[in-house]
């Protein structure tokens, strides 16, 4: 098999060596690459190829001729349609290979550092129910799947979006990666509305009234949240709802009305209505204790972010001397976690609410040796200005959104002087480039440990521990 023997729309036999970031498989041959969809490492399948570009191709499996060691039945009866735990056909060990050959595999490749490899793997402690938060949607366009009767009811649905179609829902009826309770919850708001004739919200017409279904558990207090978003307020509509989600589930600590009036398809709303109990929701990590309200970010997997802090924690080698900073710090949990043995720690965080919950937090935990600062890091650090008020850091934490650094926060970083670097990261892919730029300013990569927070799903969350050469 060679680039110039392939065509699109060949039929082909391939071998999967290996998963690509985000979940393809990949077939190998005289250096010309095939990405297959939904096919795993270890399985010889017959391919269709449905699209051919310089320097690789793309391919959708026909028929399994030789099934892979690492397959495992998939639990999940939504698999085919739903997007989500893409992974869960293949073991969890190999799940972790896999991960740890595609960070490698990045760093060499797209960030030049040639002599890379993982030095620790943390996998996660529970595969299955670890999620803390699940988002689901209402939908008046329900996902036909293949085999359905022509005259299913397609008017209504609560679930998950199909990959790449933001109108059509599949109804779930279990989703395995939250708890168990949560299901429960699912079933019981699924036949409810309906028996209530609530009307699910029409993304296309903007007509309709329930939006979102939000479930939030505090996994080490055994808090659970219930959020209904909906499209206007109407409690005499959403009110039976919340009374029979008592009824059937009184461990239930809150349930919220958020109320978004705008198109733009989010489950955060303008304002919220307190339906039953408190507010906020309380969740640990480690000695910490946060209070989560309904729209703030928090981990969604509370033990394995506790492992995650714990790597970051010794990676900064911290003795109670040290100024730590945290960029981009969201509601505090890494600096108030390392707060604990720094001397101070100052964090930076673009959002206002986020800066609120952290400050909060630290009041809550009686830590006093932390502050807060509303800053867009796009621009605050950059050449020259430096931040007066502040002492200098010994140590700084990063942990950026998917896209990474921007350029000049990554070029300002070095100025700092900082002895340590904590570069904690949801995209290996970003975090190679500002990792290269870094080494070539006067950084050595010392440590880089991979913490499986999400199994079954592609998602990889890394922690990089740079020294000053
Ligand atoms: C991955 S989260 C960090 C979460 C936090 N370290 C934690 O463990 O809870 C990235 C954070 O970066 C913030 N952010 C995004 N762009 C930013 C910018 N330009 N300047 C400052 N913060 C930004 C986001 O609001 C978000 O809170």
């Amino acid at each position: 098999m060679t680039e110039v023997t392939i065509k699109k729309g060949q039929e082909i036999e391939l071998t999967i060596d290996s998963l690509a970031y985000g979940g393809r498989g990949v077939s190998k041959a005289d250096g010309f690459v095939i990405f297959v969809k939904n096919a795993i490492p270890g399985q010889k399948v017959k391919a269709l190829i449905y699209r051919k570009k310089k320097g690789y191709a793309e391919a959708r499996p026909l028929e399994i001729l030789e099934e892979s060691p690492h397959v495992v039945d998939a639990p999940c009866e939504h698999f085919a349609f739903c997007g989500g735990c893409t992974f869960q056909q293949l073991d969890y060990s190999e799940q972790v290979n896999q991960k740890k050959q595609q960070v490698e595999d990045l760093f060499r490749r797209q960030a030049g550092i040639s002599d890379i490899a993982i030095d620790e793997v943390i996998s996660a402690e529970l595969q299955f129910h670890y999620r803390n938060k699940m988002e689901f949607s209402f939908s008046n366009r329900r996902w036909i799947t293949p085999g359905e009767p022509e005259d299913a009811k397609k008017d209504f649905a609560l679930g998950l979006h199909v990959p790449k179609r933001y109108d059509k829902i599949l109804d779930i009826n279990a989703c395995h990666i939250q708890p168990e309770l949560g299901n429960e919850i699912l079933d019981v708001v699924k036949r409810k509305t309906q028996e209530l004739k609530l009307k699910p919200y029409d993304v296309r017409t903007h007509i309709g009234f329930l939006r979102h279904l939000v479930i939030r558990f505090g996994q080490k207090t055994g808090d659970i949240m219930v959020n209904l978003v909906t499209s206007y307020e109407n409690p005499e509509l959403i009110q039976p709802l919340a009374n029979d989600i008592l009824e059937k589930f009184p461990k239930v600590t809150s349930i919220i009305n958020n109320v978004n009036t705008k198109k733009g398809d989010t489950a955060y709303g303008d304002f919220e209505t307190l339906l039953h109990g408190s507010p906020t929701i309380t969740e640990k990590i480690g000695e910490l204790t946060f209070e989560i309200s309904s729209n703030s970010f928090f981990q969604t997997n509370s033990i394995q972010a506790e492992k995650l802090y714990e790597a970051a924690l010794a990676g900064a080698e911290l003795t109670g001397e040290e100024i730590v900073y945290d960029l981009y710090c969201g509601t505090g949990s890494i600096s108030l976690f390392l707060a604990q043995q720094a001397k101070e720690v100052h964090g930076f965080e673009l959002n206002t609410s986020a800066i609120e919950d952290a400050t909060r937090n630290a009041i809550t935990n009686r830590i006093t040796n932390v502050r807060f600062h509303k800053a867009n890091l796009d621009f605050f650090f950059k050449k020259g200005k430096t931040h007066k008020d502040l002492p200098g850091p010994d140590v700084i934490v990063i942990d950026p959104p998917r896209a990474g650094m921007h350029k000049d926060m990554v070029k300002a970083l070095p100025e700092f002087g900082a002895k340590r670097l904590v570069y904690v990261s949801c995209n290996p892919t970003t975090q190679s480039r500002d990792v290269a730029l870094l080494m070539e300013n006067g950084y050595e990569l010392k440590k880089l440990t991979i913490v499986d927070m999400f199994p079954h799903t592609p998602h990889i969350e890394t922690v990089g521990i740079l020294k000053k050469s």
